[in-house]
């Protein structure tokens, strides 16, 4: 049996595979494929291709369609990676409450002058912040990430709201009480001072459904005047033009995001980042674990599972 890693990935996983399993470089020979973010959509799959897991949650590099047609299975690794981007999220709301980025870019610029401890010091005065404690956090989207970053904003005081048309068992299970549990993203909108965005990518006539460009200008205008908005799930979540232009108004205070792009990537009150939610040695660990379970259990028993 074949095997094509389109990413590196963790080789913690890959040893799982057996002697039966082969490594192969030709996408055509091989009857297995492991994808991280390595965009799909253009590839040509033979009739060899049985199935492809993806290490991390989203599948929106994957041509779905066109897998169902061929009847090759997709895998992914949902809350394999979830505790790495929650810890990303929160490093994500502390960073847009307290001045970081700007105190360590500041004694950069002073570090080679004498005297820094004193001169960074005296400038200090520019960095003051806010606490998150006591602050309302809106998270949409509970699935493994938004009901851990939720939990983990709740224990450090803030005051959680969350929102999921589709909440499983699993998540609901794992919820805190004391998060208050929402009916509609409006609710989000017009109650939070922070809100983060945790859902997959979904292009759907019914607006409560659909999440392509969800933060746009129709949204934002229903938020709290200098909301922050975070956004370590999917790019196209969050209507860039429209980010843009709240930003400058001020209506956003700040966006922070681990998609950096072309619009607002340079504009003041933006903090972004590469894509790194997942990128611990943990979380890679994990994922690459799953997947090769996942695609032993299918090539070896036929099983298709999601954990
Ligand atoms: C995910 O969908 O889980 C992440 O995008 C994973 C990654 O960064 O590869």
């Amino acid at each position: 049996m074949k095997y094509k890693c389109l990413n590196p990935i963790a080789e913690v996983g890959l040893n799982i595979f057996t002697e039966q399993y082969e490594k192969t470089d030709d996408m055509n020979q091989a009857d297995i494929v492991l994808v991280r973010s390595a965009a799909m959509h253009e590839m040509e799959f033979t009739d060899n291709l049985k199935a492809i897991a993806r290490a991390g949650a989203g599948v929106n590099n994957i041509p779905l369609d066109k897998c169902a047609e061929q009847g090759i299975v997709v895998f992914n690794t949902p809350g394999a990676n979830a505790n790495g981007v929650k810890e990303l999220v929160i490093a994500g709301l502390v960073m847009a409450s307290r001045d970081i980025v700007g105190g360590v870019n500041w004694v950069q610029t002073i570090k080679d002058e004498t005297g820094v401890g004193k001169l960074v010091e005296k400038g200090k005065g520019q960095f003051a912040g806010k606490e998150i404690e006591g602050k309302k956090l809106g998270v949409i989207g509970l699935g493994a990430i938004g009901v851990l970053v939720a939990n983990a904003a709740n224990r450090l005081g803030m005051e959680v709201y969350g929102y999921d048309p589709f909440i499983s068992v699993d998540s609901a299970w794992n919820l805190s009480r004391d998060i208050i549990h929402v009916k509609s993203r409006d609710d989000i909108y017009k109650n939070c001072d922070y809100i983060t965005v945790h859902t997959p990518l979904v292009e759907h006539e019914d607006p409560n459904i659909n999440t392509k460009e969800m933060i746009n200008s129709d949204s934002i205008a229903k938020m709290k005047d200098g909301v922050i908005i975070l956004n370590f799930a999917r790019d196209l979540l969050v209507k860039d033009d429209d980010i843009a232009v709240a930003l400058k108004s001020g209506k956003v205070a700040k966006y922070v995001t681990d998609f950096p792009n072309d619009k607002t990537a340079n504009m003041e009150g933006v903090i972004a980042i590469p894509h790194l939610g997942a990128s611990t040695e943990e979380s890679e660990d994990n994922c690459a674990m799953m997947a090769v379970k996942q695609l032993r259990d299918y090539m070896e028993n036929g099983n298709i599972r999601n954990s």
